[in-house]
């Protein structure tokens, strides 16, 4: 029985029921693959002239057909069919339609399991390398703002208790540290995802002497995937990827919480601007922090698409499975949602008003200089744990009189040591314990500046 458009080959009897050709089909998603997809098949079909598989003049029509494909995708004016199942097949009918024979010899040596591992690790290369540009963005709006606010004092938590001061410079470090990680660990899973499969075929590898490293280096991969089973099936690189923007996301996450709680009235550390921000459709007076909200909702959804991944090959046999058709939305929504979060992030930041006043105020509310004062009874020769219960004796008091460690009077604080002299009240200010922090990591104005500096330099 002769092939007709609804069936695979001869050797089917009957067409794909209309139910399952929409249940198979990726078209509507996986047609963002296109322009690697063609990319891959220039590259594929230059190594088969080069090892004189097809004829140059088959190159010559392969290379005019992709490049006429490749304009109506860009203006809109391609035809995508959901009988033709998925963007590969999608191009090459076009292709053989526009150039004949040579469109049905680019095949040769390839199969779709190869071809559609090598378009996803292009495609993915490719939005690392765009992600990695933002995160640099991201990372250089926190040192703008973090320049201005060495000196700008915050309590600093542990518990979300008021634990010791630190400066609001320092704070925004630790999220540039935190993306400073991303960005090592994004450059690393890039190098396991900047590998060929294409060569691979179906799955056992293919009888035509074909060059891999040719390939590999037209399509600029830093290496080969050297079993032909693995690389047709393994998804790990993009695994690896999403497990990379979960842990992004999970950073963004914090940095939202927190930013949430600084916009809350009761707190009042900053002010994001407006336009970042939504009101209330039933209370005038509300200003939500909508962004951050957001991003910590999505973050959710990014760890969802982890598990998804991790959950669609956990089952798989070797080598190709259909299953791995999955792959595709969650890995685009993890990029999509990954790049729209750091680019809002990236605008944000430099929106944001800080209110040093507040901030000061907060500090002085907790005794936060408390373990100031049991480290200056320890530099004048108390034990730790003797100097830890004096001053615990002496925040009781403190808190009794409904006042500050460095409000009491000098005799008064000698009660709880006779070591305390006059120049006390030097650590017991907030300026003193920063200053005092001063070694690399610390919260010493000197220190943030210097960590600024050296950010700045990389
Ligand atoms: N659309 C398929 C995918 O995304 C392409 C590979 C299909 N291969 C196959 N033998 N059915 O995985």
């Amino acid at each position: 029985m002769a092939q007709d458009n609804n069936t695979w080959s001869g050797r089917f009897s009957e067409p794909v029921a209309e139910l399952v050709k929409r249940y198979t089909a990726s078209v509507d998603f996986d047609r963002r693959l296109a322009p690697y997809d063609i990319q891959g098949s220039l590259a594929h079909a230059e190594m088969l002239t080069e090892c004189k598989i097809i004829s140059p003049d088959d190159l010559k029509d392969i290379r005019r057909g992709l490049a006429q494909i490749e304009s109506e995708i860009a203006s809109g004016d391609f035809e995508w069919s959901l009988d033709l199942e998925d963007v590969h097949l999608n191009i090459e009918k076009r292709l053989t339609a526009l150039v004949g024979d040579a469109g049905k010899r680019l095949h040769t040596g390839r199969s779709r399991n190869d071809q559609v591992a090598t378009d996803v690790r292009l495609y993915l290369r490719s939005a690392i390398d765009d992600l990695l540009v933002l995160i640099k963005s991201l990372q250089n709006a926190l040192l703008d703002l973090a320049e201005k606010h060495t000196h700008t004092i915050m309590p600093g938590f542990t518990h979300l208790q008021v634990a010791q001061p630190i400066s609001f410079a320092h704070h925004l470090m630790a999220y540039h540290e935190m993306m400073a990680r991303d960005s090592e660990r994004l450059k690393d899973a890039r190098r396991r995802v900047n590998r060929l499969p294409l060569g691979s075929a179906a799955l056992a590898g293919t009888s035509y002497p074909i060059d891999r490293r040719m390939v590999a280096n037209t399509l600029g991969f830093e290496g080969l995937c050297e079993n032909s089973l693995d690389a047709v099936s393994d998804r790990d690189f993009a695994i690896e990827f999403t497990a990379c923007a979960a842990l992004i996301m999970t950073h963004l996450s914090r940095f939202s919480e927190e930013l949430i709680l600084w916009m809350s009235p009761m707190v009042g550390f900053i002010d994001i601007a407006d336009r970042f921000c939504t009101g209330s459709s039933i209370m005038p007076q509300k200003k939500n922090p909508d962004v951050p909200e957001l991003v910590r909702g999505k973050t959710g959804r990014i760890h969802g698409h982890l598990v998804s991944l991790l959950t669609l090959m956990k089952g798989q046999p070797l080598a190709y499975n259909k299953d791995n058709q999955e792959d595709k939305e969650p890995l685009f929504d993890t990029v999509d949602t990954l790049t729209q979060t750091l680019r809002i992030y990236a605008d944000m930041i430099p929106g944001i008003k800080v209110k040093p006043d507040a901030m000061r105020r907060a500090a002085l509310q907790g005794y936060a200089t408390a373990t100031d004062l049991a480290d200056y009874l320890v530099k004048k020769g108390l034990p730790f744990r003797d100097a830890h219960e004096a001053v615990a004796l002496a925040v009781r008091h403190a808190e009794q009189k409904g006042c500050d460690l460095s409000e009491i009077g000098l005799s008064e604080l000698r009660e709880f040591s006779s070591l305390i002299a006059e120049d006390v009240y030097g650590v017991l200010t907030l300026e003193g314990s920063l200053a005092s922090r001063n070694h690399i990591g610390g919260t010493a104005p000197e220190q943030v500046a210097a960590a600024i500096a050296r950010a700045r330099r990389t």
